[in-house]
C-alpha cells in the first residue's frame, strides 16, 4: 500500500474465561491482524488484499468482517456514500481458533478506518460497528471478543449488543499461556450444540463461580480465581470436539496452573498462571499433552492477562 495509508493492529482475545461465557474477556499480546486503510475515489468499502489467512476468507467486503466493520462505520458517520476506503488485510491469526479472529479482523479495519478518515466516532460507535461484524461472522452478537481487543485489558461486557463495558483490574502476576491446536472449530457450530436452557443447578453454580473470579480478581487473590476456574455449562459441551482437550487440562494443572479452560469456544485452550516462567512452561506442556494424546501440532503463546488494545502502527505486526 501506498504511505497515504492508516494502519491498525488488533489483538487476540480468549473470551468466556469458563465461568463468564460471553460476558468476560481479555486481550492478549499475540498474534493478531493488521489492517490498512487508504481512500479510494468511489465511495463504500473495498478489500484491495488479504494476505495470511490461505485464500480462505471472503474478498467481498459485505462477507469479510473487516469490511462489514467499516462499512458499518462509515454508515454510522453518515459518510458511506461520500468516501471511499480500500482495506488490506494481514491476518496474524488463524480462523476459527477461538482467539477471536473475526474481531480483530473487524477491529483493527474500524480502528484504521477512523484514523484515515479523522471521524470523531466514540468508543461506542467503534465497538458497535465491531459487533455487527461480528454478527454476520457468527450469527450471534457477541461482544466478549471485540470488546478486549478493541480498549484491551480484561472486560465484562453486558447489556443488549454488549452495550455495557467495565475493565476490571488485573493483578500483575496473573499470566495466561494460550495453545492453539492446528485443528478449526467454529463458533457458530460450537454454539449450535449449547442448550437453549440450563438447569437451576447449572445456572447457580456457574453465577457462583463467576462472581468468584470477579472478587477474586479484584482483591488480588489467585487462590479464589483458581478455585472459580469452571464452567459448567458451555465447556463440558463443546470440549468433545476439541482434539486432546482432557490431556492438556491434566498438563496444564500438573505444571501449577491456576486453572485451565477453553478460549472462546475452542479448540484454543488457555491456562491462568503465576509469573510469566510459569506460563511458558505451562504452555509447552499443555501443546505436549495434545500432541501425545491426539497427534495434533500447536502454536503456543504467553502474556499478560489483559494487554493493551487495538492501535495505529507503522508496519503490519507479525
Ligand atoms: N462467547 C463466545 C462463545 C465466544 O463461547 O461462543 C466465541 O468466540
Amino acid at each position: 500500500m501506498p504511505d497515504n495509508v492508516s494502519r491498525a493492529f488488533a489483538p487476540a482475545t480468549v473470551s468466556n474465561l469458563t465461568c463468564g461465557f460471553d460476558l468476560l474477556g481479555f486481550a492478549i499480546e499475540k498474534p493478531g491482524d493488521t489492517v490498512g486503510a487508504r481512500l479510494t475515489e468511489s465511495p463504500g468499502v473495498t478489500i484491495a488484499k488479504i494476505t495470511g489467512d490461505g485464500g480462505l476468507l471472503p474478498r467481498d467486503p459485505a462477507k469479510n468482517t473487516a469490511g462489514v466493520a467499516a462499512r458499518a462505520l462509515l454508515e454510522t458517520l453518515g459518510l458511506d456514500r461520500e468516501v471511499g476506503v480500500a482495506l488490506e488485510l494481514q491476518k496474524g491469526l488463524p480462523g476459527a481458533s477461538g482467539l477471536g479472529s473475526s474481531a480483530a479482523s473487524a477491529v483493527a479495519a474500524i480502528v484504521a478506518t477512523a484514523a484515515l478518515i479523522e471521524a470523531e466516532a466514540t468508543d461506542q460507535d467503534k465497538l458497535r460497528c465491531a459487533i455487527e461484524a461480528e454478527r454476520i461472522a457468527c450469527g450471534t452478537a457477541h461482544a466478549d471478543n471485540v470488546a478486549p481487543s478493541l480498549f484491551g485489558g480484561l472486560v465484562l461486557v453486558r447489556g443488549k449488543g454488549g452495550s455495557r463495558v467495565d475493565r476490571l483490574a488485573v493483578p500483575e502476576r496473573l499470566f495466561c499461556a494460550v495453545i492453539r491446536p492446528h485443528v478449526e472449530i467454529r463458533t457458530e457450530a460450537a454454539r449450535a450444540v449449547l442448550p437453549e436452557n440450563v438447569s437451576r443447578s447449572e445456572a447457580v453454580t456457574q453465577a457462583g463461580n463467576l462472581a468468584a473470579l470477579v472478587v477474586g480478581l479484584l482483591r488480588d487473590d489467585l487462590e479464589l480465581v483458581a478455585s472459580a476456574l469452571v464452567d459448567v455449562i458451555a465447556e463440558p459441551r463443546r470440549v468433545d470436539a476439541v482434539p486432546g482437550f482432557d490431556a492438556a487440562r491434566r498438563a496444564g494443572l500438573a505444571t501449577g496452573a491456576l486453572g485451565v479452560g477453553l478460549s472462546g469456544s475452542g479448540p484454543s485452550i488457555f491456562a491462568f498462571t503465576e509469573g510469566r516462567g510459569a506460563a511458558g512452561k505451562t504452555g509447552e506442556a499443555m501443546a505436549t499433552a495434545v500432541l501425545d494424546a491426539a497427534d495434533v501440532i500447536s502454536d503456543v503463546y504467553s502474556s499478560p492477562v489483559g494487554s493493551p488494545g487495538a492501535r495505529l502502527v507503522a508496519d503490519p505486526v507479525r
